[in-house]
């Protein structure tokens, strides 16, 4: 069974608490807080304040994502926050050993994300070291965009990899995740999965949720 990850980039702003409870009354597994820096991407979101109020808001966990540079900077802050993990791009780290190591020992989990070019064999030498690989399946700035095929590929690749290394480690897909691809996305051996516009522009979250739950 997936699980399921709302974005909360889709979320009504001006309604937070609104979206916040029907998650919390939901099969939604995790909030999927994207973190964007204006740098990394073309776009910003919101820091580690808003982040608090989403910790606030439920008991759910708390999967980060980080599409900024120099996330070390602000490691210790999502931590305060209330974040359980923290993902970073592998493409934003240039000591990306150091970076995992670092929040690991602010005690949270670790995810390293993927852009649509990087390829998995990168993550070769790191795996042994984290919770979870996030594969962007979009070009990471915006939500609603359409899901890149080849994305399948790399799924079935990292999924080969990880049982080769007998690892525990989760695959997040990120990006265009429709009640449409998801049953594909799975069976290429996918764990996560994020879902922004699917979810929040549906004329019924919650069932929504509930038909990606049972995919
Ligand atoms: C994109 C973000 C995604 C996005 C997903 O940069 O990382 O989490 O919100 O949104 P959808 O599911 O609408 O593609
Ligand atoms: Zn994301």
């Amino acid at each position: 069974m997936p699980i399921i990850a709302p974005s909360l980039l889709s979320a009504n702003f001006l309604d937070l608490k609104t979206d916040c409870d029907m998650l919390n009354n939901s099969r939604a597994d995790w909030f999927h807080l994207d973190v964007m820096d204006g740098r990394f991407v073309p776009n910003i979101s919101f820091g580690p304040m808003i982040v608090e109020f989403f910790r606030k808001s439920t008991s759910k966990y708390c999967d980060v994502h980080l599409m900024i540079e120099e996330p070390e900077k602000f490691a210790e802050a999502f931590k305060k926050a209330g974040a359980d993990n923290l993902t970073i791009h592998m493409e934003a780290c240039r000591h990306l050993h150091r970076n995992i190591q670092q929040i690991k020992s602010l005690g949270m989990h670790v995810g390293v994300a993927l852009n649509p070019h990087t390829p998995v064999d990168l993550l070769k030498d790191i795996l042994q070291d984290i919770d979870l690989v996030c594969l962007m399946s979009v070009n990471p700035g915006f939500g609603g965009q359409s899901f890149i095929p080849h994305t399948i590929y790399k799924i079935k690749q990292l999924k080969e990899m990880i049982n080769e290394q007998l690892l525990n480690v989760k695959i997040e897909i990120d990006g265009g995740v429709t009640l449409e691809n998801a049953k594909s996305i799975m069976d290429a051996g996918a764990d996560v999965l994020v879902a922004g516009n699917t979810v929040f522009k549906s004329a019924d979250p919650v069932a929504t949720i509930e038909a990606l739950k049972n995919i």
